[in-house]
C-alpha cells in the first residue's frame, strides 16, 4: 500500500501536473484558433457575401494550394485544405468573410504549424490593395440586403487603409502598426502627421506573454498590458465601435488571459546535448545579462518570466518602429475614449524588449523588423548580415537551416529581386543594424555553434 501511495506521489502527481500544462494550452490553442471579434456587423471583414466567391475558388482549387495566390502572394496559410484565420460569419442573412487572430498569430517554421508563432508571410498591405480592387467590383454588382451597402463601404475604408501606400508595410511577414496608430488620430478628427512613420514589425510569438504583458505590450513595451485592450486594438482600426467593444470587452479580457497558457514549439530535429551544455555557459556569459534566465520547471516545462525592456541607445536596432512614440501620440492615447483599457506606459527611454528566447528557432528572421535571416548572422557585426534573402515559404522544411538556425538563404533571381516576398535591408524600416555588443566580438567559431545548439533546447 505504501509503495502504491509512494508511486502515485512521484509519477502519478507528476504525470498530472504535466498534462495540466500541456491541457491549457491545448485549450488555449483551441480557443485562439476559433478566435475573432466579428460584432453587430463590425471588425475586420471583407465585403459581405464575397466570402462565396472564396467558397467557389475553393472548391475548384483556385488560388489554393502550395503555389496558389492565397499563399504566395498574401501569405495566409493552408491547414486541412482552408486558408487559416479566414472565418465566414453570419450577419443579417448575409455570410461575412472575417479575418481572425490566427491569420497572424499562428505560423509556420520548418514544416510545422505553430500557434501563437508569428506569420513569417503575412502581407496585409497586398491583401488590402486586391481585396479592395475586388471589392469595387464586387459592391457595383446589385445586391438585395438593405443592410449590404453600410457593411461594404466600411469593409472598403478598412481594405482600402491597409493599402495606403504612404505607411502600409512594404515586405511580407511585416504589418505596420501606423494603422492601429492613426485610429487614435481619428479619433480626435486629427490629421495624421506628415512622413508618419510605417512601423513595420513581425507578429510576435505569443507563449509567455502572461509574464511579457506585465513589462508592456508589443515589441516596444509601451502599451500597458496588464489592462488587456491592445488585443483588440486592431478591431477598432477596422471600424469597431467603442460602445461595442465596451459590450464584448470581457471575451477579450478571457482572451489575452489564456494567450500565457501557451506553451512554446519542441525543437523538431536532433540536439547535441553536450554542445548545447557547453552553449549555455556562452549563452550566460553574453546574453544572459538581458534575456534573462531560462529555467523549467520540474516536468520540464519553461518558467515563464518577464523580459527586460532595454533602451535604444544600447542595442540600436532599427529605430522606425520607435519614431512614432511622439508627445503628441502619447497624449492621444491619454484621451483615447477606451482609456480606461487602452494606456501607454512610457518608459523612461524609448527602446525595444529583449525578448525571452523560448521556441526562438521558429522564431525567425529575427529582431522586431524581422530582419536577420538566421541566429549565427544575429551573432555578427551588422555589415557582415546578408543584405537580402527570400521569404519564398519561409517556413517550410526546405527552408529551414539546421546549422546557422533559421531561413536558408536562396538565390534571388532578377524577377524577385524586387518583390515583396524578398526582405531588402535598404527598405525604409527594414535595417539589419544593432544588437552586435562587445562580448560578440571575442567570440569563437565554436562558441558561435555551440551557443545555436543550446538555443534549440529552449
Ligand atoms: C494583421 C495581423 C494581426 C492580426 C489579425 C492580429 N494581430 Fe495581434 N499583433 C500583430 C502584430 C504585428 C503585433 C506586434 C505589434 C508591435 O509590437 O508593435 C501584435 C501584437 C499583439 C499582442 C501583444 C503581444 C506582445 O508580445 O506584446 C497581443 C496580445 C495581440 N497581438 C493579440 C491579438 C488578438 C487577440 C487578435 C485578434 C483580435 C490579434 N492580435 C490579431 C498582428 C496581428
Ligand atoms: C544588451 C542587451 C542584449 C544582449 C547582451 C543580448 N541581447 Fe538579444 N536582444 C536584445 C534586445 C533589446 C532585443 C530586441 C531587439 C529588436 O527586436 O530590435 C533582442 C533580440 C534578440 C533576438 C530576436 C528574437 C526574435 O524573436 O526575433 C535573439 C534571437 C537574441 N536577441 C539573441 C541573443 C543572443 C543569443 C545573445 C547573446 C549572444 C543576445 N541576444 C544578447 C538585447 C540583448
Amino acid at each position: 500500500m505504501k509503495i502504491i501511495i509512494l508511486f502515485f506521489s512521484l509519477v502519478g502527481f507528476n504525470a498530472l501536473a504535466q498534462s495540466t500544462r500541456v491541457q491549457t494550452h491545448e485549450n488555449a490553442a483551441a480557443a485562439f484558433q476559433k478566435l475573432n471579434f466579428f460584432y453587430k456587423g463590425r471588425g475586420m471583414a471583407i465585403s459581405p457575401d464575397m466570402i462565396k466567391l472564396y467558397d467557389f475558388m475553393s472548391n475548384r482549387g483556385i488560388g489554393m494550394g502550395e503555389n496558389g495566390t492565397i499563399y504566395q502572394r498574401w501569405g495566409l496559410l493552408f491547414k486541412e485544405n482552408k486558408a487559416v484565420g479566414i472565418f465566414n460569419e453570419p450577419y443579417e442573412g448575409m455570410e461575412v468573410g472575417v479575418l481572425g487572430c490566427i491569420a497572424c498569430h499562428s505560423g509556420k517554421a520548418a514544416g510545422e504549424y505553430i500557434i501563437g508563432l508569428g506569420n513569417k508571410n503575412i502581407d496585409v498591405g497586398q491583401i488590402g490593395k486586391d481585396a479592395s480592387l475586388g471589392m469595387k467590383v464586387w459592391g457595383a454588382l446589385p445586391h438585395k440586403n438593405p443592410k449590404f451597402k453600410e457593411l461594404h463601404a466600411r469593409s472598403m475604408k478598412f481594405t482600402k487603409g491597409l493599402a495606403t501606400k504612404e505607411f502600409s508595410n512594404l515586405t511580407q511577414g511585416l504589418v505596420p502598426t501606423s494603422l492601429i496608430r492613426s485610429w487614435f488620430y481619428e479619433q480626435q478628427g486629427k490629421t495624421l502627421p506628415p512622413n508618419f512613420p510605417r512601423g513595420q514589425v513581425k507578429v510576435p510569438h505569443m507563449w509567455g506573454y502572461g509574464e511579457k504583458r506585465k513589462t508592456g505590450s508589443f515589441w516596444d513595451g509601451e502599451g500597458n498590458g496588464e489592462l488587456g485592450g491592445w488585443g483588440i486594438a486592431v478591431e477598432l482600426y477596422a471600424g469597431q465601435t467603442v460602445q461595442n467593444v465596451n459590450e464584448y470587452f470581457e471575451k477579450v479580457h478571457t482572451a489575452e488571459n489564456y494567450l500565457g497558457d501557451l506553451l512554446p514549439p519542441k525543437y523538431p530535429f536532433k540536439i547535441d546535448r553536450m554542445k548545447a551544455k557547453r552553449g549555455q555557459v556562452v549563452f550566460e556569459q553574453t546574453c544572459m545579462g538581458c534575456h534573462g534566465e531560462h529555467k523549467r520547471d520540474e516536468n520540464d516545462d519553461p518558467i515563464f518570466n518577464s523580459p527586460k525592456h532595454i533602451p535604444w541607445r544600447i542595442v540600436q536596432t532599427d529605430k522606425d518602429r520607435l519614431n512614432a512614440l511622439t508627445e503628441e501620440l502619447y497624449q492621444l492615447i491619454e484621451i483615447n475614449p477606451l482609456n480606461n483599457v487602452i494606456q501607454a506606459v512610457r518608459k523612461p527611454e524609448v527602446g525595444y524588449v529583449a525578448p525571452k528566447l523560448w521556441g526562438v528557432w521558429s522564431r525567425f528572421p529575427y529582431l522586431h523588423n524581422a530582419s536577420v535571416p538566421t541566429i549565427y548572422d544575429l551573432l555578427l557585426e551588422p555589415s557582415l548580415r546578408p543584405k537580402s534573402f527570400s521569404l519564398k515559404n519561409a517556413g517550410e522544411r526546405e527552408r529551414f537551416d539546421e546549422t546557422k538556425l533559421g531561413l536558408t538563404s536562396e538565390k534571388i533571381s532578377i524577377l524577385e529581386k524586387n518583390s515583396r516576398r524578398t526582405y531588402d535591408i535598404k527598405r525604409p524600416g527594414q535595417s539589419n543594424e544593432g544588437h552586435y555588443f562587445d562580448k560578440f566580438k571575442t567570440l569563437t567559431e565554436a562558441e558561435r555553434y555551440s551557443l545555436i545548439e543550446y538555443l534549440k533546447t529552449l
